[in-house]
């Protein structure tokens, strides 16, 4: 949600910091702050802008000298966005400097005491506590008092600590909320995510829940609670600096809208052997999968509309009940879940605190489960018995493009995968579809090539105030994802519909000019589709319709057809969110809006 980034080393740490909040400002981006310490002192600078104005005012980070420091850019959560709320969050006397993402739910709790006992607070935020109680609780032992201060923490946090007493040492704690720290030569960092590392060094230690971090240039050193070492792995990181970087192109979702097609390619070559679905990465077996009687999704956002189209592909193929469930609806409803249950939860970060959450109640339930996860060694990944990667590199954008249709690629591949090991589907129809999910990057390629027309027919809806998307079966599941991509950025409201269910009530919304895009890719569901469009023409409507080639029937009842290359059809889901996604994108370029980071929005939400 919200970024941290630390660093302990020689050389000025202020511009450091500030190319790494730079990286992370995807992560949320309504304030940011830094805070160096230099001659003993702390010195601070905040903005309630983009980092962009925090570099300028500071002089590229000239003006807060100092080689150890601390900074974050904020998603507001417990307080609005302003300088005052901004982290580093400073204790009483100014010795200590504290950056957190995550929620401290006890804090209320804590503050009362704490300004009873003289402490005067100076923001909002449920942060503060942090560097008043380690003021309290510090008696020259750093590592003592932060082991004391989190201990009594509730909720979730990733912590980074300076304190002018120790000015060569970065403290790390985390709870729930992600932390990494990257080893250096010389110098060390901490970050709440890997792109604002890579560019640094590439080797670094995840670290656990309930550990602390005491980090020197040249030291790494963890402990628990009660002060024992705790011993560590350093993971070496592959990804390309450039996949982290624009690389030419004006926002990170062009570009990882272009990557689609090769993102693909990563996540479903390797697993596709002489014509089979072979899942090195799981341990689950045909005799796990056969004492299953019913599969369980569970997601937010994005990867929740993956899900709906893994129900439908799944069903079809494995003759099993799936069922789909947002992660904060199914924490608080008593699942009804057990050993006979696969639960596969679907994350594009890892991160996602709902999702998450959900996760460990289906766990405790007894089911087993199994990730879709893009981020190696996140906080999914790692609770999880079973995790198939996508293969996606990166994601910066906040609207997710090629996260999204790399998990559908590993629902396909799953799907066919267990199909194989339970003998639902003839080795025919997989081998078909396993051939035609191989060639699915080349069909994507064709879509991207036809940006240009695309361009052009999102110009009509760019004084839109509202719109509809409809679909049946999996055109309807895409129909949520291309909605939801189009409001996230565009700004312009927009409802996706079964289109069977417009007639039951929201048909009296549609009216002269109203846009509805109707996708039709269905061919067994062509002619039913039709009588829709036709339902919403008669109203008035301006419909711009999504089909296979060939199948020109629609272009009687469409103002403007786009042609998607015809796919198996399980599988087209992953090629026809691909206009939906460009469109978005351009509504949202002709808006002159910032695409990369809407509004309100964040990238990886760790809270609740
Ligand atoms: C946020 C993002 C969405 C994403 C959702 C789930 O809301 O803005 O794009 O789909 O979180 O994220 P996850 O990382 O769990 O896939």
């Amino acid at each position: 949600m919200c970024g941290i980034v630390g660093f302990t080393g020689v050389n000025p740490a202020s511009p450091i910091l500030l190319d790494g909040l730079e990286k992370l400002e995807y992560r949320g981006y309504d304030s940011a702050g830094i805070a160096v310490i230099s001659d003993g002192k702390i010195g601070t600078a905040k903005t309630v802008e983009r980092i962009r104005n925090l570099i300028d005012k500071t002089d590229g980070g000239k003006a807060v000298p100092g080689s150890i420091g601390i900074g974050h850019t904020r998603w507001a959560t417990h307080g609005g966005p302003s300088e005052t709320n901004a982290h580093p969050h400073l204790s009483g006397n100014r010795k200590f400097a504290v950056v957190h993402n995550g929620i401290i739910e006890n804090y209320v709790e804590l503050k009362e005491k704490l300004i009873k006992e003289g402490h005067i607070f100076a923001s909002e935020t449920d942060t503060e506590v942090v560097p008043q109680l380690l003021e309290k609780y510090y008696d020259g032992d750093l590592l003592g008092a932060v082991a004391k201060v989190t201990s009594m923490l509730e909720g979730s946090f990733a912590l980074g600590i300076v304190c002018t007493d120790y000015p060569e040492t970065l403290v790390a704690a985390k709870k729930f909320s992600p932390l990494i720290i990257g080893c250096g030569k010389g110098e060390n960092y901490i970050a709440s995510d890997v792109t604002a590392l890579i560019s640094h060094t590439r080797d670094v230690i995840y670290l656990e829940d309930d550990t602390i971090a005491v980090i020197s240039k040249d030291d790494v050193n963890l402990y628990d609670y009660n002060k024992n070492p705790v011993k560590y792995d350093v993971s070496h990181i592959d990804w390309d600096i450039a996949a982290a970087e624009k690389g030419g192109y004006d926002y990170f979702m062009m570009k990882e809208m272009c990557e689609e097609p090769r993102a693909i390619r990563q996540t479903v070559d390797s697993r596709i052997k002489n014509g089979s679905v072979v899942l090195e990465d799981i341990s689950l077996t045909a005799e796990d999968l056969k004492k299953i009687n019913r599969i369980s999704i569970v997601a937010c956002g994005s990867a929740y509309h993956a899900g709906i189209v893994g129900k439908y592909v799944m069903e079809e193929l494995l003759r099993l009940p799936v069922d789909v469930d947002l992660a904060s609806e199914y924490r608080y409803r008593n699942p009804i879940t057990d050993s006979k249950t696969l639960t596969i939860i679907i994350s594009q970060s890892g991160e996602t605190a709902d999702t998450l959450a959900a996760l460990k109640e289906a766990k405790a339930r007894g089911s087993r489960v199994l990730s879709i996860v893009n981020v190696v060694g996140s906080s999914i990944a790692k609770a999880s018995d079973d995790v198939i990667y996508t293969w996606a590199g990166p994601e910066i954008a906040v609207a997710t493009t090629k996260g999204y249709t790399t998990q559908l690629s590993v629902l396909y591949l799953f799907a066919i995968w267990a199909a194989e090991q339970l003998g639902t589907q003839s080795k025919e129809t997989l081998a078909e579809i396993t051939e035609s999910l191989h060639n699915l990057p080349n069909a994507i390629d064709r879509v991207l090539d036809s940006k240009e027309k695309i361009k052009k027919m999102a110009k009509h809806c760019v004084d839109s105030q509202s719109l509809f998307f409809i679909g049946r079966n999996i055109d309807y599941a895409v129909a949520l994802e291309a909605s939801l991509k189009l409001k996230e950025i565009s700004y312009i409201h927009s409802e996706a519909y079964a289109a069977g269910e417009l007639k039951h009530g929201t048909i009296s919304l549609i009216e002269e000019g109203r846009t509805v895009i109707a996708l039709v890719a269905q061919e067994d569901l062509f002619d039913k589709m039709l009588s829709n469009v036709k339902e919403v023409r008669a109203r008035g409507a301006y419909v711009v319709a999504c089909a296979n080639e060939g199948d020109t029937a629609i272009e009687a009842e469409a103002e403007e057809v786009i042609y998607i290359p015809k796919v198996h059809k399980l599988l087209r889901a992953a090629v026809e969110i691909i206009p939906f996604q460009l469109y978005a994108y351009y509504v949202a370029e002709y808006k002159g809006l910032d695409i990369d980071k809407p509004r309100n929005l964040a990238k990886s939400v760790t809270v609740e």
